[in-house]
């Protein structure tokens, strides 16, 4: 690729409350995180001689994210189910005290061992490694590409290309209404980040 655009959504109301999971509408400051993509991405440079073509997961908040730039600049959007965020299984809509408090000994094992910690009836981050793999290549033969997608997707493509173990992934900080773009350099991987004054 010429440059991969990685974004969060904007703020959820799920993420106002604390929940985790869900398929949550954006908050009004997401709406606004939103509106100022497109400033964002001509502040960060866009492309002038290949086409950007963006990808969300097949979430509301991702879609509701992505439309003011696919409104401004007329882009292709490609929805992925595999750019979902990674399933919380029986804990999905919970916060996390609420976990802590109905199972201690998930959020426990989850604490001591975040990479390898399955949900009941959901994903680890070590699997969702795996079903980012058909992702990966894509973006592998891909041109510019921006993705908005979920905390945990961010980790792992993040990790994927930066070739940072995949096990540390889990703790990384990934703030939300921050624009970021990887470009691959001759001495390797060139990381620039553009933060919404919102
Ligand atoms: O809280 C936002 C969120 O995207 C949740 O939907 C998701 O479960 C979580 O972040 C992933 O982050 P962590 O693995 O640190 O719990």
């Amino acid at each position: 690729p010429r440059s991969i655009w990685l974004s969060r959504h904007g703020e959820s109301e799920y993420n106002l409350e604390g929940k985790i999971g869900g398929d949550a509408n954006l908050s009004s400051r997401g709406f606004q995180y939103a509106k100022m993509l497109p400033e964002l991405l001509r502040r960060s440079g866009l492309p002038k001689d290949a086409p950007l073509t963006v990808w969300t997961s097949t979430l509301k908040r991702t879609n509701q994210t992505a439309e003011g730039i696919v409104e401004e600049f007329g882009w292709e959007k490609l929805q992925w189910k595999a750019l979902d965020e990674l399933d919380s299984g029986t804990c999905d809509g919970m916060t996390y005290a609420e976990i802590a408090d109905q199972y201690p000994e998930d959020f426990k094992a989850r604490d001591d061992d975040k990479y390898n910690y399955r949900y009941r009836g959901g994903e680890s981050y070590r699997d969702v490694v795996i079903r980012l793999e058909p992702i990966i290549m894509e973006l592998e033969r891909s041109e510019n590409v921006l993705i908005i997608t979920h905390q945990a997707i961010v980790r792992c493509i993040f990790a994927y290309f930066m070739q940072v173990d995949q096990a540390k992934s889990p703790w990384m900080e990934v703030p939300l209404h921050t624009l970021m773009k990887l470009t691959p350099r001759a001495y390797g991987v060139e990381v620039e980040k553009f933060k919404a004054n919102i």
